[in-house]
Order: C-alpha cells, then sequence, then structure tokens
C-alpha cells in the first residue's frame, strides 16, 4: 500500500456503443458512490464520450479516452485533439497502450508527442509501457521499459509531471487470464518509479502514480494493491461490467 492517492481506470477498449456506454454508467455510479479516497476513471470509446460525461457529471467517476492526436485542429483525417477531448468533458487519456503500439504504429516518439500535447489542455495521460513475453524471456524487460519510459518522458519537464500517470501493462498479461505476480509487478514498478528518480528531480517519482495492468480481476486486485509502489489499475476486460469493475474499485 502506497502513501499516493490510488486510481483505478477502465480501459474499454473497442467495446459499447453510446447506448451501451450510458447503461454501464447509470449502473456503476451508484456502486462506488462512496468512495471519496481513490480516484476512478473509465475510458468509453470515443462516441460514447459526451454521452458518458453527461452522467458522469457530479459523480466521483472521471471519465478517459482512449489516444489522442498531437495537433491542435487541421486537416488530419479522423483524429481528435486534446481540446476536443478536453472539451467532451475527459480529465485523463491513455496514451500508448500495447495494442497502438502493435497493431497502429505507435512508437516512443509518437507516444512522446502525445504526452507532451495532452498536458497543456489539463488532461492527465496514462502513459502505457509494458515489454512482450519475448522480450520477458530474453531478459530485456529493464531495458524495454526503460527506453520505453526515457523517450516517453523526453522534454518534459518537473512541473509538467505532476499529474502524469505510467501505467505497467506487460503484454503477455493482456488479456490472457495471466496476470503479473504481484512480486514481478512490483519489480518493475520499483524499477519505473527509481528510473524516473533519475531522470528528474526528487519528489518526481516518490509522488507519481504508477498503475499495473494485465489480467486485473476482483480475485487479484487486494494483492496487488498490497505493493509498495502499485498505486492502481488499468483495466480492461473486467471494467466492462459495472459489478465486476466496481469490486476491483472497492478492493
Ligand atoms: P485486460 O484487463 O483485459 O487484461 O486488459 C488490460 C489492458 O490492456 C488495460 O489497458
Amino acid at each position: 500500500m502506497s502513501a499516493r492517492r490510488s486510481l483505478i481506470a477502465g480501459n474499454w477498449k473497442m467495446y459499447k456503443t453510446s447506448a451501451e456506454a450510458a447503461d454501464f454508467a447509470r449502473r456503476f455510479v451508484p456502486l462506488v458512490s462512496g468512495l471519496a479516497d481513490r480516484d476512478i476513471m473509465i475510458a468509453p470509446p470515443f462516441t460514447a464520450l459526451e454521452t458518458v460525461a453527461g452522467i458522469l457529471k457530479g459523480t466521483n467517476v472521471a471519465l478517459g479516452a482512449q489516444n489522442l492526436f498531437w495537433e491542435a485542429e487541421g486537416a488530419f483525417t479522423a483524429e481528435i485533439s486534446p481540446k476536443m477531448l478536453a472539451a467532451a468533458g475527459c480529465r485523463y487519456v491513455i496514451i500508448g497502450h500495447s495494442e497502438r503500439r502493435q497493431f497502429f504504429g505507435e512508437t516512443n516518439d509518437t507516444v512522446n508527442r502525445r504526452v507532451r500535447a495532452a498536458l497543456p489542455v489539463g488532461l492527465i495521460p496514462v502513459m502505457c509501457v509494458g515489454e512482450t513475453e519475448q522480450e520477458r524471456e530474453a531478459g530485456q524487460t529493464f531495458s524495454v521499459l526503460d527506453k520505453q519510459v526515457r523517450k516517453g518522458l523526453k522534454n518534459l519537464v518537473a512541473n509538467e509531471l505532476g499529474t502524469l500517470v505510467i501505467a505497467y501493462e506487460p503484454v503477455w498479461a493482456i488479456g490472457t487470464g495471466k496476470t503479473a505476480t504481484k512480486e514481478q509487478a512490483q519489480t518493475a514498478h520499483q524499477f519505473i518509479r527509481s528510473l524516473v528518480a533519475n531522470l528528474f528531480p526528487a519528489g518526481v517519482a516518490a509522488a507519481m502514480r504508477i498503475l499495473y495492468g494485465g489480467s486485473v480481476k476482483p480475485e487479484n486486485i487486494s494483492e496487488l494493491m498490497a505493493m509498495d509502489d502499485i498505486d492502481g489499475a488499468l483495466v480492461g476486460g473486467a471494467s466492462l461490467n459495472p459489478e465486476s469493475f466496481a469490486k476491483i474499485v472497492c478492493y
């Protein structure tokens, strides 16, 4: 258990129409409304953001988006700007998810551009990092994380990093039911925090929230949250059902 305020976030990926998302939000909000000691976020698809924003307004559940483009506006067909997300009611934005890296050409450089674009409009970036199974087996976990964190946070200064969240999501644990052990997750989180401590002035690393993602479920959230450097979770599949996500949030 850390002294940092925890954040439990749901990444819905490409699931739920606007009507389905609204139904979730209406059922979920009352299940978690009493919790004042932690932050809660759900990230629906773009098409559901405004509808869900209306339902979450004035509640303790914040809205997040799953990506953004770094330009403010322009001829960039199908892209969504930071300002559009903020205006739609988003407080958070997930950046650099491994599915973006794997299927949509996201690189550490584009992750960095997106992070730098999110901060000035007041969006809290949830920057995702994590090694593949092959990289872990080759003993490259730390070098992959080092590169992803270092490049993702390039050209940022300490006072911009106040809100930034890092999500450690080992690719082999995403959607596989194969959760990292609490020790594996803690080791990676500790590594990321000490790296941030080396890159930025004192205080930044100690205050930064690092979430774990990868097959988080009601059954394993408590043991993960008990670890010193695990400050929350980024939940995929188990965040799609209001009751199961509420159980995770109420760990
Ligand atoms: P699962 O919880 O479905 O493994 O997904 C994790 C994830 O990718 C969250 O961003």
